[in-house]
């Protein structure tokens, strides 16, 4: 495959032709068969050159795509002739010509203008280039260069078209999320960057204010507050395109500063919501390409935690996690009966067709469940011919294994101990199993809401912490249990998940400011601690504030999903890397003693941090 063939669908698709100025009639990438015989002056890179004894092939480069030039002494001028002879890598050019078509055997079907080329009159050297730090052009199977080498130089990665693409796509999925919301009453307002600090569990970055010495604003973790204030106000349905900022562990699928679609609106339940959100996904799935049907199906939280060990599922995988625990309960396997009398379930999945998988394969699905925190996994099969094998054979009796089903050909991983251990391994054992066994996907979409998240959970020291902020209505069932059972309390949030992935979350919120008030004691807060962090927000809902609810969407994780990019990098123009630094620029960076000074600011020593 060409570079060129690496032009995304985003860019093929969605190029318009726009980029007509006073330096060129059209996009290199937007020539095509019509434009036969036409004279016409384009601008762009040189991505490429090759020199066949005398004639030189060129690919010009711009945002639309590519577009092979031919140059040579019968049909170019001699001093441009002279110019294509000392052209490099990235050297910015204008050249004029004329489209012509490609003979059969030099059309290049991977290109969108691979019919045709620009036999080049004249050459106008607009800005020569250094050597690139980083190749733009690689040749076929030519790896990428380090991802920090790459960053350091980002406006040249983001020369590659697939790169440009991502961007791409990312506007125009921004763009029909604008329209859409419009098109549903909602209204885009702007919320502060420099705020006060809003619960979303990471730590805040923080700003010191040089007027206020001492004091501080803290960038948003999401808008959270005011957009909840705005609806209150009166807005009745906000959104916004919205950059939050959150200080925490960076994984692949985080970045320290990214962006929400977040909405709000008062009047509405969730199945309201729901519905937009439908809408929203649909719409930008059409962009995309990505099939979204509608409606989602919807799954409790507890649901998706017993049959799937995880609250984001990818409902592609067709094995679920099943509770074998009453098959275990008088087993002659100590750990197995012990993980049980301590109150522990033996859950399983069984894996169709698995008892071909081999030892070393089946280690591998334990080595995971052992990352994921379990201690072991136990596990047997039985071959065609019925005959069982593995250390749990010996424990399944014919009787069990016609109760849970295990057919020969089968595979039976098990995981006994609390649902806190068991849980996580058997999420990632039954994706890696299906994955392992060459399961056919299911026919879902991977379009999913997880509903009923318990509204607190703990935090292993005794303590109660939000299950998602503290502002999320409990469910009205289970209202009575916040001072009793606060562990067993749902709430009204949900969760948009997409082939196993979080895209969005959110909730119906408390209205009610003593409600709200219990729920922050609960949290532990005392009544000072409370006035002083969420005065205001009482105040408000104290002044007659509707039922409201909403969700904020991860942009950056959208792109990321339906380009199947590798990282959140691949769709952020200039983003952190995973020690949240901006290599190219060079951010956070020491300030001088001066402004220190001026901000009150004194900086300690690491070792009296
Ligand atoms: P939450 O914190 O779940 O909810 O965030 C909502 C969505 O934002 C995206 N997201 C991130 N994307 C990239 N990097 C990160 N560090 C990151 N953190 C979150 C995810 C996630 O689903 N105020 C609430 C929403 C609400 O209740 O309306 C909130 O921010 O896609």
């Amino acid at each position: 495959m060409t570079e060129g063939a690496g032009v995304t669908r985003a860019m093929e698709g969605q190029a318009k032709p726009q980029l007509r100025s006073a330096f060129r009639a059209m996009g290199c990438g937007e020539v095509r068969g019509i434009h036969r015989g036409q004279e016409l002056r384009l601008a762009g890179w040189v991505h490429r050159r090759r020199d066949l004894g005398g004639v030189y092939f060129l690919d010009l480069r711009d945002r639309t795509g590519l577009l092979q030039l031919s140059v040579g002494p019968d049909w170019t001028e001699p001093q441009s002739l002279e110019v294509v002879k000392g052209l490099g890598a990235e050297d910015v050019i204008q050249v004029k010509g004329q489209v012509v078509a490609r003979p059969p055997d030099a059309r290049n079907a991977e290109l969108a203008t691979g019919e045709v080329e620009l036999q080049v009159e004249s050459v106008l050297l607009l800005n020569e280039a250094d050597t690139p730090a980083i190749p733009v052009y690689r040749s076929p199977g030519e790896p990428l260069p380090a991802e920090e080498l790459r960053l350091r130089h980002r406006h040249l990665d983001l020369r590659r078209p697939e790169l440009l693409g991502n961007l791409q796509l990312r506007h125009s999925l921004v763009l029909a999320a604008r329209n859409v919301m419009d098109r549903l009453g909602f209204l885009e307002v702007e919320t502060p960057i420099l705020t006060k600090a809003t619960p979303e569990g990471a730590r805040d970055y923080l700003v010191p204010s040089r007027v206020h010495p001492g004091e501080f604003y803290a960038l948003p973790q999401s808008p959270q507050l005011y957009k909840q204030l705005l609806v209150i106000a009166g807005v009745e349905r906000y959104f916004q395109i919205a950059r939050c900022f959150r200080d925490e562990d960076l994984r692949a699928d985080r970045q320290p500063e990214f962006t929400q679609i977040d909405v709000e609106a008062s009047f509405i339940d969730s199945d309201d919501l729901f519905l937009w959100m439908e809408e929203l996904m649909a719409s930008l799935g059409e962009v995309a390409g990505i099939p979204t049907p509608t409606p989602f199906p919807r799954l409790t939280y507890a649901e998706a935690m017993e049959r799937f060990g995880v609250d984001r599922p990818d409902s592609r995988v067709g094995l679920e996690i099943q509770d074998f625990t009453s098959h275990f309960r008088k087993s002659e396997s100590t750990i197995l009966r012990k993980a049980v009398e301590e109150g522990g379930r033996a859950r399983g999945i069984r894996v169709p067709g698995g008892g071909v998988l081999s030892r070393k394969q089946i280690e591998a699905l334990e080595a995971e469940a052992k990352a994921a925190g379990a201690p072991g996994l136990f596990w047997a099969k039985r071959a065609e011919d019925g005959a069982a094998s593995g250390p749990l054979s010996k424990f399944l009796t014919p009787g069990v294994q016609e109760a849970i089903g295990m057919g020969p050909g089968d595979l039976l991983l098990l995981a006994a101990g609390p649902d806190s251990v068991t849980s996580p391994a058997l999420a990632v054992v039954r994706v890696a199993a299906a994955a392992t066994a060459e399961l056919p996907p299911t026919d879902a979409s991977g379009w999913l809401w997880v509903t009923d998240f318990p509204l607190f959970l703990d935090d292993g020291n005794g303590s109660l912490v939000p299950g998602h902020h503290p502002f999320v209505l409990p469910h009205p069932e289970d209202v009575g249990r916040l001072d009793g059972e606060p562990l067993a309390v749902r709430s009204l949030a949900y969760d948009l998940v997409y082939n196993g992935a979080e895209l969005g979350s959110g909730s119906i919120r408390i209205h009610d400011a003593e409600l709200q008030r219990r729920v922050l004691r609960r949290l532990g807060l005392g009544d000072e601690e409370i006035q002083q962090k969420f005065g205001f927000l009482l105040e408000a809902l104290a002044s007659g504030a509707p039922p409201h609810g909403g969700i904020a969407l991860g942009v950056d994780r959208i792109v990321k999903m339906f380009l199947g990019a590798g990282s959140l990098r691949d769709v952020i123009a200039f983003p952190k890397t995973t020690a949240a630094r901006a290599l190219f620029e060079g951010a956070p960076s020491p300030v001088g003693e001066h402004e220190l000074t001026e901000l009150g600011v004194q900086i300690m020593p690491p070792a009296e941090r």
